[in-house]
């Protein structure tokens, strides 16, 4: 990801309201079903990769390529989620064009800009397609599990101890703009993925990891005592070494910990080991509860409404921050699977998002290529559609629908004992990724990927968002 750019909330766009295109109620599947299937349509068709001489797996500017692998990880669950294989073969084809020269999440074209939190992303979405059998790729192809695999052994590697006591930098290459940031979204898919490898295999050094990484969260204080995840702290600069974190807090910081804090709960609960002095299940349930209640009442308003507090209510929020709901939501769905008890309490949040997130996807914009009327707002608490339209847009609402359907009987995250059919290489990735670096990149690839020079530091106080450049 990059440093916030901010777009105007509905900037020269007409708003145009039609009849509400999609009537949904939460206890009907079949309306919920029939509207994440009008949304994903809408939503694939931001999507050019498969055009002839496109690139499979890239978004068009200005998404970069980071969302596209969420967006793969989101149809990766619609079609486990919905049965729609619709969108299978082309979520197969992206997965697999952009896994680089060494089956890791770093292509070539990608690799010099390319964050530790953008691998993640579409590691993530590998993990999920193991988790759910996914259709396995031909044999001699790199699969799924493997793929996450590699990752997790590279991050391994930048695990960096020369300041804050350890950590994932923000990005991979000293030439980037912000090297020397720590944050949390690149340390929690770290965490996310290392927990979903150690329930998944039962290798207990993920485990460890995902140990490790939590812990160093609240060594420095990114993870508070009261379960906030804060975005991140320079470990360079006065004051440096991870002392004074930026406090700002992002849906997908909370729902990536959550998540794996979750996963970790379940793992150590059903026959996972702690490590010697590590975690047990009751400490990691309590560490779930505690993100869990934090989120509630950081994110979701009084009405069960998820809002991206830091941008939404000043509409500042950038095409990366407009996707942040939707993983919010998918990571919310996966904890009650991980702990099923929580259902009780966290389907009436997924139910009342469906709903509202529905009522935002009632709009016709010249920027929706789906069918008109049925484009996706950002907004969920207004009742309608704000004019706002774009992939985080659509995919955060159709997150909100799919997500929904998530219940007690749904199959949840497989396990290579109870079903998972990804093959695994546990000593896959590269030894060094500095070495494919290659060059820092010019200023005419700085200006083509839209990269900021200039830092644009954003902080929120008493409810407001402050924008320096
Ligand atoms: C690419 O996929 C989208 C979504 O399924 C579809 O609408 C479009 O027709 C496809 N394009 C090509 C060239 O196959
Ligand atoms: C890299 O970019 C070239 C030129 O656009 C394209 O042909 C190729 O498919 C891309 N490779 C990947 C893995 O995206
Ligand atoms: C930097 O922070 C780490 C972790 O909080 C701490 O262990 C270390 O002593 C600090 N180093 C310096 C030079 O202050
Ligand atoms: C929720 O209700 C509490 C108590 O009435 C109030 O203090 C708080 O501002 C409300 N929060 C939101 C997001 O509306
Ligand atoms: C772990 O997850 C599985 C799958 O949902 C579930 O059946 C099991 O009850 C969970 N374990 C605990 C301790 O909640
Ligand atoms: C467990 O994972 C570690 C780290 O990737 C690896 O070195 C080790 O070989 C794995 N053990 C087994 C039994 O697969
Ligand atoms: C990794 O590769 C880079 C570039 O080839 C080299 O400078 C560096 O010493 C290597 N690091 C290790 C640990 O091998």
């Amino acid at each position: 990801m990059r440093w916030p750019t901010f777009k105007a909330a509905g900037a020269a766009c007409l708003l145009s309201q039609t009849a509400q295109a999609l009537t949904v109620t939460a206890t009907d599947t079949t309306s919920i079903k029939s509207a994440a299937s009008t949304v994903a349509f809408g939503l694939l068709k931001y999507y050019t990769g498969n055009n002839t001489g496109d690139v499979a797996g890239n978004l068009p500017s200005p998404y970069f390529w980071w969302e596209a692998g969420a967006m793969f990880g989101t149809m990766v669950d619609y079609w486990f989620i919905t049965g729609d294989t619709t969108y299978n073969d082309i979520t197969s084809q992206a997965l697999l064009h952009q896994v680089g020269d060494n089956n890791d999440y770093m292509p070539a074209n990608q690799t010099r800009t390319e964050g530790n939190d953008d691998q993640g992303f579409w590691a993530m979405a590998a993990m999920s397609a193991a988790e759910n059998n996914f259709p396995n790729p031909p044999a001699d192809q790199p699969q799924w599990l493997a793929l996450a695999q590699a990752v997790f052994n590279e991050y391994t590697t930048r695990w960096d101890t020369t300041s804050c006591g350890g950590g994932l930098r923000w990005q991979i290459f000293q030439f980037n703009n912000g090297f020397n940031y720590k944050n949390s979204i690149a340390n929690g898919c770290f965490f996310n993925i290392a927990a979903r490898l150690a329930r998944y295999t039962g290798n207990q050094t993920y485990a460890e990891w995902a140990e490790r990484v939590w812990d160093w969260e609240v060594g420095v204080g990114l993870i508070t005592p009261e379960y906030k995840i804060l975005d991140g702290a320079s470990s360079t600069g006065s004051p440096g070494n991870c002392t004074k974190p930026d406090t700002i807090q992002w849906s997908y910081n909370a729902g990536i910990f959550l998540h794996g804090a979750a996963v970790m709960y379940n793992y150590t609960a059903d026959g996972g080991s702690t490590t010697a002095g590590g975690a047990t299940s009751a400490a990691w349930q309590t560490r779930m509860e505690g993100v869990l209640a934090e989120s509630k009442s950081h994110f979701f308003g009084n009405d069960s409404i998820l809002v991206e507090t830091a941008c939404e209510t000043v509409g500042l929020c950038d095409n990366d921050q407009q996707s942040f709901k939707g993983y919010m939501l998918r990571w919310l769905s996966g904890t009650a699977q991980m702990a099923p008890d929580k259902f009780a309490e966290i389907t009436p949040l997924l139910n009342a998002n469906a709903e509202a997130a529905a009522l935002a996807c009632t709009g016709t914009s010249s920027g929706f290529k789906g069918t008109d009327g049925t484009a996706c707002g950002f907004k969920w608490t207004t009742g309608g559609f704000d004019g706002q339209v774009g992939v985080g847009e659509q995919m955060s609402a159709l997150s909100a629908l799919m997500y929904s359907l998530v219940r007690p009987t749904t199959q949840a995250a497989v396990t290579s004992t109870s079903g998972g059919t990804s093959a695994g290489n546990p000593n896959a990735g590269q030894k060094n990724t500095t070495a494919v670096a290659l060059t820092p990149i010019t200023t005419g690839d700085r200006v083509a990927a839209g990269f900021l020079t200039s830092a644009i530091v954003m902080s929120v106080i008493g409810g407001s968002v402050l924008v320096m450049i």
